[in-house]
């Protein structure tokens, strides 16, 4: 995959990359090469970890399956399997993206995460530094994720702590936990899956809800929620949507707010669209915090040697800390001199336009729609890359010189 061109300058390996270099492995990165191959464009897959999906690989707890059915999550070209399941499990999601890598022929290099990248208006190419050498193009895609990094939030006391303290993305299973009284920061899709998987091994969770929360049924009347409310966006206005959902979410799950679970003013989907806070999709833990097993817990105050102090003057002894506290983009730590993204590192243009940027820089998978968003990037881009690749090709100026700077 993407054809380069090696040569050794002030002792820094530069490569020269026919074709954009997409920096990421992960599904947005994948699914922008494919569509790039289709389209006759070679590129490169710049990627840090050893593997395709690291963070579906390495940095998902055992039990996740996707909460979207599948039909929502393929990518472009190639769906999933006829015998997939309708919620595929990490495993299966990840033997997708291994089979997927492999019949587009996509080889991205690995352990080479970018440092550095910055558009050298000079020479009218992106500058993309490794570990071990530059890249030199005229695309740069970027393919990092909304989650690359945990958000760790510092919470008074936490480094007096005794007992262990690991963010979700490091979580495997409730077994090294059972029998332990645990608290849970963060009451989204992770902290609410974390807290119903330590049941099963009969721990003790305590799942600490500082704000409102939407929580919403995975499936209303057999179909997927998220499915019906899209297809009700094409015909109805947001807010009568929301409105729906709220109504038909309350007859199945109740009235959340009686178990500590108050919902926010602004409808689940208008909510996320202007905040991108994801609404919950309940596979199993409301009924279990109906229940107390999964205990229900204002903001905490502080940590103290042995257990927590909450808001409320609650105060509970503690195990173990697990922080379902989220995720957050490190395009900012890498991409320099870039007006393009935000100081969360989020393009500043909002959905559906955010994924071209001056210059020759590209963005897939930032759209806060998940799988969905990097579908339809990942066709964008591509389509917008290979014309601009003919155009070239046909003036035979993709035989230009580079000349790296002294
Ligand atoms: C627990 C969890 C469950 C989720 N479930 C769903 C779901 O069911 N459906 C859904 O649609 N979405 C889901 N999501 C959202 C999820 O992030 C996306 O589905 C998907 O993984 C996004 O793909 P991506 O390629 O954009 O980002 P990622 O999967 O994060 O891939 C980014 C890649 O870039 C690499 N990288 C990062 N920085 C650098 C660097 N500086 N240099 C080189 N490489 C770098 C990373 O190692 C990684 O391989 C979930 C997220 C989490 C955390
Ligand atoms: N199976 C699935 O499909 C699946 C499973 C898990 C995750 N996901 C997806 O992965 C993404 C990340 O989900 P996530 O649950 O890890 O993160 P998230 O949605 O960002 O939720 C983070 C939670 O942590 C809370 N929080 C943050 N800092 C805190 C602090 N200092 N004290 C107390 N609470 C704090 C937040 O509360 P506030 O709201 O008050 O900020 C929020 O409840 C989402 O898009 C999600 O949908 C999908």
């Amino acid at each position: 995959m993407g054809s380069c061109q090696q040569h050794n300058h002030n002792d820094t390996n530069c490569v020269r990359v026919h074709g954009p270099i997409i920096v990421g492995a992960g599904p947005s990165g994948l699914a922008t090469s494919a569509c790039l191959t289709q389209q006759g464009v070679p590129s490169l897959i710049l990627e840090k970890t050893d593997c395709v999906a690291s963070l579906w690989q390495n940095r998902t707890y055992d039990r996740l399956k996707l909460h979207l059915p599948k039909h929502l999550c393929e990518l472009p070209l190639l769906g999933f399997p006829r015998d997939f399941p309708k919620y595929p499990t990490k495993l299966q999601f990840v033997s997708y993206l291994e089979s997927y890598a492999s019949h587009f022929l996509i080889q991205p290099r690995f352990n080479q995460a970018v440092r550095r990248a910055e558009y050298d208006r000079g020479f009218g190419f992106w500058r993309v530094q490794t570990q071990d050498s530059e890249y030199v193009s005229r695309w740069l895609i970027v393919a990092t994720g909304e989650n690359a990094e945990p958000v760790i939030p510092d919470i008074p006391g936490i480094n007096i702590f005794d007992g262990s303290v690991l963010h979700t993305s490091s979580y495997e299973s409730g077994f090294e936990f059972r029998n332990q009284r645990v608290l849970v920061v963060g009451c989204g899709n992770s902290g609410m899956e974390v807290s119903l998987d330590l049941c099963r091994y009969n721990a003790i969770p305590h799942m600490v809800v500082r704000n409102t929360v939407h929580v919403l049924p995975r499936e209303m009347f057999g179909f997927s929620t998220f499915g019906i409310a899209m297809t009700l966006l094409k015909w109805f206005p947001l807010k009568l949507v929301d409105k729906f959902l709220l109504l038909v979410s309350n007859s199945i799950l109740g009235n959340t707010d009686r178990i500590g679970l108050k919902r926010p003013k602004t409808g689940p989907i208008e909510l996320k669209n202007i905040t991108g806070k994801s609404p919950v999709l309940d596979v199993g833990a409301l009924s279990l915090i109906k229940s107390g097993k999964i205990k229900v817990m204002e903001g905490v105050k502080e940590i103290t040697r042995n257990g927590a102090k909450f808001v409320d003057g609650q105060e509970k002894e503690i195990d173990s800390i697990i922080l379902a506290t989220g995720y957050k983009s490190n395009v900012p730590t890498w991409l320099k001199g870039c007006e393009s993204f935000n100081k969360n590192g989020m393009p500043k243009t909002p959905f559906p336009n955010g994924w071209k940027a001056d210059e020759g820089l590209y963005t897939v998978g930032f759209t806060g729609r998940g799988l969905l968003g990097t579908a339809s990037d990942a066709v964008k881009i591509a389509e917008d890359i290979a014309q601009q690749w003919r155009t070239i090709s046909n003036s035979s100026c993709n035989s230009y010189v580079i000349q790296l700077k002294e």
